[in-house]
């Protein structure tokens, strides 16, 4: 039985017709940039989310460009996040000039350490004398960069407390967990809308995919939202007068168009995820597989949240990692390694000066984790499949 990681085909035969019926209207309409279609999305987002304000970009990583570009984030600068995310995370910073700085991950979630961040400022920052921090280098201190991975918050609450005391911005890379939540402050809130901005990604495999590249960020501050509307056009207002250097950042409508056919199904999306995660887990039981693989750790179950895992990825790890992988695509089950190597590591970020050994629980992870078929539609029949042959694998 062949069982790919990821299937879009359903999704979009449920949806092709009236898909099809937004995209002849966009044609129609021979507008195709920035129209009302990316209006009435950014509208429907605010909404889900709870955002006071969303802006339609080009891509998750436009997004991040746009939010570090609009808070004049740059040179003599750096940014605190994790080394155990997608590239873009860290490519931005690095692209505006400003230092990313690695810290370690929590292992339970994978998600960036609060314990680790607070451990960085311990050990390398001091005052500016003005309220915020400079590292041994001079630089300062601007924003943490958390990233949602998976599909599974960050510990907010914990990283709030950090930037408030070092007057940090936090920005939310929520690229794979739109709709994912958690109990902020004492109320649920969304990812992306707990920090001065945040931002998905909707590349096609995301839990809300396009038909292409786009994106979108979040925010709460109204003269940010300005700047960034601004920012997402080479820094221009009016027409051909430009304020500041911005980028082309914008979103077309035809993608506009397709997302919001698909926003009124991400509920059920994730829950369908959400049940097929929870299969997952007890076939793995059953099976007696759980002192043999970590299952994803689901630590705001307990809270009551409905979407505490919105299950971007399901993500297990074993220290046989790489010959587990090897024998389930000998078996057609198709799998991933959400990262195989962490950014710390990268050659582009050599300049940086980290070596093997600096962030201990990002590198056991990129050696350890392997992610699973997951997607509404996947059937029970394929993920018995799936925990029958990782059980015969550790026979
Ligand atoms: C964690 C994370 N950040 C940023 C991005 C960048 O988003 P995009 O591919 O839309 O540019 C992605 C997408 O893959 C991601 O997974």
């Amino acid at each position: 039985m062949r069982v790919p990681l990821l299937d879009l085909g359903e999704q979009y035969r449920a949806l092709a017709a009236p898909i099809r019926a937004e995209i002849d209207a966009v044609l129609a309409s021979q507008r195709f940039i920035l129209g009302p279609q990316v209006e009435a999305f950014e509208k429907a987002i605010c909404d889900y989310c709870h955002a006071p304000h969303a802006i339609g970009v080009s891509s998750g990583t436009d997004a991040l460009l746009a939010v570090l570009m609009a808070l004049e984030i740059g040179r003599g600068d750096a940014v605190i996040t994790t080394a155990y995310t997608f590239f873009a995370t860290a490519g931005c910073i690095a692209r505006v000039g400003a230092r990313p700085v690695f810290v370690d991950i929590d292992p339970q979630t994978y998600n960036i350490s609060p314990a680790a961040i607070q451990r960085y400022i311990a050990e390398n920052c001091r005052s500016d004398g003005d309220g915020g921090l400079k590292n041994k280098s001079g630089e300062k201190i601007r924003a943490i960069v958390p990233v949602h991975l998976f599909g599974l918050s960050c510990e907010m609450d914990a990283i709030h407390q950090i930037s408030e005391r070092c007057q940090l911005d936090v920005i939310e890379d929520a690229a794979q967990a739109i709709g994912a939540e958690y109990h902020f402050n004492g109320r649920t809130a969304k990812a992306g809308v707990m920090g001065e901005a945040g931002y998905f990604s909707f590349y096609p495999s995301k839990n809300l995919g396009a038909a292409g590249d786009a994106g979108m960020i979040v925010c709460r501050d109204e003269g940010l939202a300005a700047r960034l509307r601004v920012c997402r056009q080479h820094g221009m207002e009016p027409r051909y007068y430009h304020k500041f250097i911005g980028g082309n950042f914008r979103l077309d409508e035809m993608q506009a168009a397709i997302l919001k056919v698909k926003l009124p199904h991400l509920e059920s999306w994730s829950a369908a995820r959400r049940r097929a995660a929870d299969f997952y887990r007890e076939e793995f039981t059953r099976r007696e597989l759980t002192n043999l693989i970590a299952l994803p750790a689901e630590p705001y179950r307990v809270r009551g949240l409905t979407n505490h895992h919105i299950y971007h990825q399901y993500v297990i790890r074993t220290q046989k990692r790489d010959e587990l992988r090897e024998y389930l695509a000998k078996r057609e089950i198709e799998t991933a390694i959400y990262y195989p190597l962490g950014l710390h590591e990268q050659k582009c970020f050599s300049y940086l000066g980290y070596k093997k050994g600096d962030l201990p629980e990002t590198e056991r992870a990129a050696r350890e984790t392997l992610a699973l078929p997951i997607y509404p539609e996947i059937s029970r029949e394929a993920q018995r499949y799936v925990a029958e042959m990782i059980a015969e694998f550790f026979k």
